[in-house]
């Protein structure tokens, strides 16, 4: 699925719904006793994966298609026929019943042509993929005094980590086993994953910063910073710093997605050197749950 994923931004670049960044907390929702329920592989006669789609507890759903697939309406059905189906089972099996929701970006008329005749309709959340070059000489800004980043312990900082994400992000509610997996992720590199604390050691801020070496591509997320603490310039430090650092290792582009009705964060994201490269709309469709077998 990484690989997939990493194809697909060398060949359509910010237009990928998924990086292998947030690939690691979307697979963190995911049931691991029965993966096969919530996640759907497509595969061409080589065997190789195409098309990956991601249902989650609340009914967002992912669908990624290799960009280099033409006539791509055919799967996006079979796609939609597969997680329909799956939205069927699960709420016969106690799951509570949608709404459907399905990321289809602004430019994307096929999936949006698609979704509508099968009774989606756009309206729902949005979100702006931001963009911004990566340069090794990001890494010359400062925190301000009396504050240290540091990479996060992934045995130590755990816990830490997970009170200050909940305290920062209202929803989802992340667990200390969650978040455990999604730092366990084969391809998490420490050295971006940063905290700012205090001389009392104190996390006031954190950034996690994940590399797709093959496209060259670094995503942030999350990126949080409590509130006493705002506007002090410490979370741009912090993610100038990871993208000076990634940099070094080869990243030429920095990308972070904002809900579009965040107006503090995309203001964040601006000041931080971002441009906003491609909008996302959820369509979605609500299911009558007498229709669930
Ligand atoms: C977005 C967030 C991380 C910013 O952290 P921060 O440490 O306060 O940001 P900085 O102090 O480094 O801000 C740098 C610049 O960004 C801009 N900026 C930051 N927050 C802003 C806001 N709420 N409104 C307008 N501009 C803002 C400003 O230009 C600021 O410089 P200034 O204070 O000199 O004017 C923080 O507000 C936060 O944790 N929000 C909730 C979680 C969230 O939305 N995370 C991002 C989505 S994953």
């Amino acid at each position: 699925m990484a690989a997939m994923i990493a194809a697909s931004w060398l060949r359509a670049g910010v237009e990928t719904q998924v990086h292998v960044g947030n690939l690691a907390w979307r697979l963190a929702s995911v049931d691991l006793a029965k993966p096969y329920d919530d996640i759907g592989l497509w595969s061409n006669s080589d065997g190789r994966v195409v098309a990956i789609a991601l249902v989650y507890e609340s009914y967002p759903i992912d669908l990624l298609i290799d960009p280099d697939l033409d006539d791509v309406a055919e799967l996006l059905n079979a796609m939609l026929d597969w997680t329909e189906a799956r939205w069927r089972a699960a709420v016969a099996a106690g799951r509570p019943a949608g709404p459907f929701r399905v990321g289809c970006f602004d430019t994307d008329g096929l999936r949006g042509a698609v979704l509508r005749r099968r009774g989606y309709a756009p309206g729902g959340r949005g979100y702006i993929r931001f963009g911004r070059e990566a340069h090794a000489a990001d890494a010359q800004a400062k925190l301000p005094d009396g504050l240290r980043a540091r990479a996060i312990d992934r045995a130590a900082d755990v816990e830490r980590m997970v009170d200050l994400h909940n305290t920062i992000f209202d929803s989802p509610v992340l667990s200390v086993d969650d978040f455990r997996r999604v730092i366990g992720a084969p391809w998490y590199r420490s050295e971006l994953g940063l905290i700012a604390e205090d001389g009392s050691g104190e996390v006031v801020a954190f950034a996690l910063g994940w590399i797709d070496p093959v496209g060259g591509v670094i995503e942030f997320e999350p990126v949080g910073c409590l509130f006493a603490w705002r506007r002090r310039g410490i979370t741009r430090a912090l993610l100038h710093e990871i993208i000076g650092r990634a940099a070094s290792q080869g990243a030429t582009m920095a990308t972070v997605t904002a809900r579009s009705d965040n107006t503090g964060t995309i203001e964040f994201y601006r000041a931080t050197g971002f441009e906003s490269r491609v909008s996302e709309s959820e369509f979605t469709r609500s299911f009558d749950p007498a229709d669930a077998v």
